[in-house]
């Protein structure tokens, strides 16, 4: 055997698996840098289609392409190496049909690897999971909050906080978990109705803005290293970038005015001439 053990990735059913059990680590990630950094601690790396909003300065996620998702679930990969990779079905990429969500997925996991793809919808797309998991991609579901919906939905509000909404978000968990989804992310969801969703059903629960008693959480990356302008109430920052990067720029710029950078030891001097 070689020396070098070649580490396994996770796989979706290992990330099924864990119902119940240690808690499952997920974040998003849309670069190969941040995505090694992730790779020791993550279970789940997500390449959200919150990308949009994150790299490119979008309102919504609803202008985002399947293009845009390839590009950044290759470079999570190449990133990464333990995790289970996870890309997101961008909106108008798999609604249309069955038939188009499968030739949507079927192009995400050849072109990128990734390991699993993820879509929106409960009740509404479980014919969909159901006929990718039978074709071979392994589905993680979304429910409650669904950001894709934004032109219906008017506004990024939490879901459930009144129990006469709790009977539909009920049925969409089922609908997924039912569909043969290996996973699902609960977002923006009344923290009783978040466990309670999670006691019903037999497959893990990805909490975002959902109950600690999820069977695992997930957050932007970028969200919580206190990078993103806005976030929401859900969001705890476990860093503070933005004031550490700011002050490095300032000090690059300031040395490049001062002409004090480069400095001897950043530039290359000649070759030493043989006798
Ligand atoms: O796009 C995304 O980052 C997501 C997470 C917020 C779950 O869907």
């Amino acid at each position: 055997m070689s020396a070098q053990q070649e580490t396994r990735r996770l796989t979706a059913p290992d990330i099924g698996a864990r119902k119940g059990g240690e808690p499952i680590v997920c974040l998003t990630s849309y670069h190969a840098h941040t995505a090694r950094l992730l790779d020791r601690h993550c279970d789940v790396i997500l390449v959200g289609d919150s990308l949009g909003m994150v790299m490119h300065g979008l309102e919504t996620t609803v202008p985002v392409t399947l293009d845009m998702m390839i590009l950044q679930g290759l470079a999570v990969m190449r990133g990464s190496k333990r995790a289970l990779i996870v890309v997101d079905m961008p909106f108008g990429s798999y609604e249309a049909s069955k038939e188009q969500a499968f030739m949507s997925a079927a192009r995400v996991l050849k072109e990128t690897g990734c390991g699993a793809i993820k879509l929106e919808g409960g009740r509404r797309m479980q014919e969909t999971i159901a006929f990718l998991v039978q074709r071979g991609v392994p589905v993680m579901g979304h429910i409650g909050l669904t950001p894709q919906s934004i032109n219906t939905i008017g506004s990024f509000r939490a879901q459930g906080r009144d129990k006469s909404d709790w009977k539909a978000i009920e049925q969409d968990a089922r609908a997924v978990a039912d569909a043969g989804a290996f996973s699902v992310v609960i977002e923006a969801v009344a923290e009783p109705l978040a466990r309670r969703i999670t006691a019903a059903l037999s497959i893990p629960t990805i909490g975002i803005g959902g109950s600690v008693a999820c069977d695992g959480q997930i957050l932007v990356l970028e969200d919580m290293l206190g990078l993103s302008p806005r976030v929401a109430k859900f969001v705890k920052r476990y860093g503070d970038l933005g004031p550490s990067i700011e002050s490095a720029v300032a000090a690059y710029a300031a040395d490049v005015r001062a002409r004090v950078f480069p400095g001897p030891e950043h530039v290359y001097s000649m070759r030493k001439k043989e006798k």
